[in-house]
């Protein structure tokens, strides 16, 4: 495939241009130029990433169409790039992130900062470009002025996308105020972005980044800093050492065989059975997916040192150990020229760490037994909450799991002494008065506090973890953890075979609730002198905890949504 450099910028004249050409080519106006390319059948996202290197374009699910990662706008209208053949854009005008009027792209950027809609950012582009379509829809055409939408028209809006950090609730807001126009009131705040980025990184336990570059989804992901003489290499489970390479992703995969996943009609069951017992209250877990959008990808040089698999925050934990690096170091010095390596959406779903699933009975006294898939490390973070529960870990055929995501066993275990309201230095339940509802508290071992509360339709925390540092990104990595954990308990789980076959395979069939499905989090923030420490466990085991409670234990998760939601 090749590509022209770009030479003019209106959509008449890319029609004209395309009418004249041989169809063994495609041209259409890319982001106010026009572009000619070979038409080999290549997806509209192949071309973009590929030749055109248009890298805020990204690749989260391709082809399932289902990550809204890769939108853009063509002739005006959001579509998922990578399920448009690139022949269907011939003649039109196709607009990234990058191509947004430039007034219009600093609203957006502005607003996402300003109420910390971005974290890891690697979906934030894709949203920015479909909520700008929502805008120009808003906008009445003779008067310019804002319109207003129909109530949930956002939601509806970004049923089209996947967003694991952030909760929705701070794209929400940044939404509403740009398409409600009231955000350029010239009151926006000076920001540290340093705190901030200390914040955020201390509340994943990774480097991340906080800033405008973030919402642009411009952070040096793996696969868009890789070199154009890069060989890209997929898992292939027919060759010698696992992997099969090309020039491109679509030829690797071509050559792999790649068969796109699907969901399963089989329901998530959890794996384990609740040890034999008198018990107070039982609870099993399933197969739960981290759900990071980028998927795992690295280059390396030969004979130099891999990118990391996890630009900007580290995937909730789940890419702590990703192969990936290790993978592309050792293709890259095998076939002596640059090779990125990258996993799909079905690759991370077989591959990928889950949470390790439990079932566990547990007594008012707060002793008890909880069974656990063999997990290293996982025992000891049960025991370390909860050391009148016994563990026995169990092995059982299915995906890894990882003691690294985010409060694996700590906050099972939390939830396990909430369930019988037993009182602990880790975990205390108020139960509810006149005027206040039933309220879990956690403490972490290093300082931090969460209190949650769960309504119908609303959370409520309270989070203290000593010197904010930055209250915008303290309060969205809140709501992040707070819709994590609600997500965990009424939606998220994969199905898996007796075999150990992970049998769900897309991005929906994950069960990250949607925006429209997830409750209104308000978030009180305490400050106090004290140096900052992660906050964001404690609010993930709160709200977990309080939800379970306010559904009224059922033994097994995911519970499904409250009826009357
Ligand atoms: S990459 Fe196209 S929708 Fe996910
Ligand atoms: S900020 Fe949306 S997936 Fe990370």
């Amino acid at each position: 495939m090749t590509a022209n450099e770009p030479t003019s910028s209106s959509d008449e004249q890319a029609a004209a241009t395309s009418a004249r050409r041989p169809p063994s080519t495609v041209s259409f106006v890319l982001d106010g130029a026009e572009v000619v390319l070979a038409d080999d059948g290549a997806t509209l996202l192949d071309a973009l990433r590929g030749p055109l290197g248009a890298t805020s374009v990204k690749d989260g699910c391709s082809p399932q169409g289902q990550c809204g990662c890769c939108t853009v706008l063509v002739d005006g209208t959001a579509r998922v790039a990578c399920v448009t053949p690139l022949r269907r854009v011939a003649g039109r005008s196709v607009t990234t992130f990058d191509g947004i009027d430039e007034a219009a792209r600093r609203r957006w950027v502005e607003a996402f900062v300003a109420h910390g809609a971005s974290q890891c950012g690697f979906c934030s582009p894709g949203i920015v470009v479909r909520l700008e379509s929502l805008r120009r829809k808003s906008v009445g055409q003779a008067s310019g002025q804002a319109s207003g939408l129909r109530p949930g028209a956002v939601e509806r809006a970004l049923a089209a996308h996947l967003c694991r950090c952030t909760g929705w609730q701070t794209i929400l807001t940044a939404a509403e105020e740009v398409i409600g126009g009231t955000d350029e009131d010239g009151t926006r705040a000076e920001r540290d972005f340093e705190a901030a980025s200390r914040r955020a990184t201390l509340e994943l336990g990774a480097p991340q980044r906080v800033g405008p570059d973030v919402v642009a989804g411009a952070v040096g992901f793996s696969a868009d800093t890789a070199p154009g003489s890069c060989l890209v290499a997929v898992p292939d489970s027919g060759s010698d050492d696992g992997w099969v390479s090309g020039g491109t992703l679509a030829a690797a995969r071509g050559a792999a065989g790649k068969v796109q996943g699907r969901r399963s009609t089989v329901d998530p069951v959890p794996p384990l059975e609740v040890p034999e017992g008198d018990w107070t209250v039982t609870l099993r877990t399933g197969w739960v997916d981290a759900a990071y959008v980028e998927t795992d990808s690295s280059w390396c040089e030969p004979g130099g040192s891999p990118s990391s698999a996890a630009a900007n925050g580290g995937a909730f934990g789940a890419k702590r150990s990703s192969p990936l690096p290790g993978v592309a170091r050792a293709l890259a010095d095998e076939h002596g020229r640059p090779v990125l390596v990258q996993w799909s959406r079905e690759d991370c779903s077989r591959s990928a760490p889950k949470r390790p699933p439990i079932a566990a009975g547990i007594r008012a006294d707060g002793t008890g037994v909880v069974r656990v898939v063999r997990t290293d490390g996982i025992a000891e973070r049960i025991r370390s909450v909860a050391p009148g529960l016994d563990v026995v870990e169990v092995d059982v055929v299915g995906p890894p799991t990882s003691a690294a995501l985010r409060a694996a066993g700590w906050a099972e275990a939390i939830v396990l002494l909430a369930g019988v309201a037993a009182t602990s230095e880790v975990v205390a339940v108020e139960p509810s008065t006149d005027a206040d509802p039933e309220r879990v508290t956690v403490r972490t071992g290093d300082g931090a506090v969460a209190t949650a509360s769960v309504h119908e339709r609303r959370i409520r925390i309270c989070a203290e973890g000593g010197a904010l540092l930055d209250p915008v990104v303290a309060r969205s990595y809140c709501i992040g953890a707070a819709h994590m954990a609600y997500s965990w308990v009424t939606s998220e789980g994969i199905a898996v075979a007796a075999d150990g076959e992970v049998l769900d395979l897309t991005v929906r069939s994950l069960g990250v609730l949607r925006a429209a499905d997830t409750p209104h989090i308000d978030v009180e923030l305490v400050e106090s002198d004290a140096p900052p420490v992660r906050m964001s466990d404690a609010v993930f085991a709160s709200v977990a905890a309080a939800t379970w409670r306010f559904l009224g234990t059922p033994p097994d998760w995911p519970t499904g949504a409250p009826s009357n939601s």
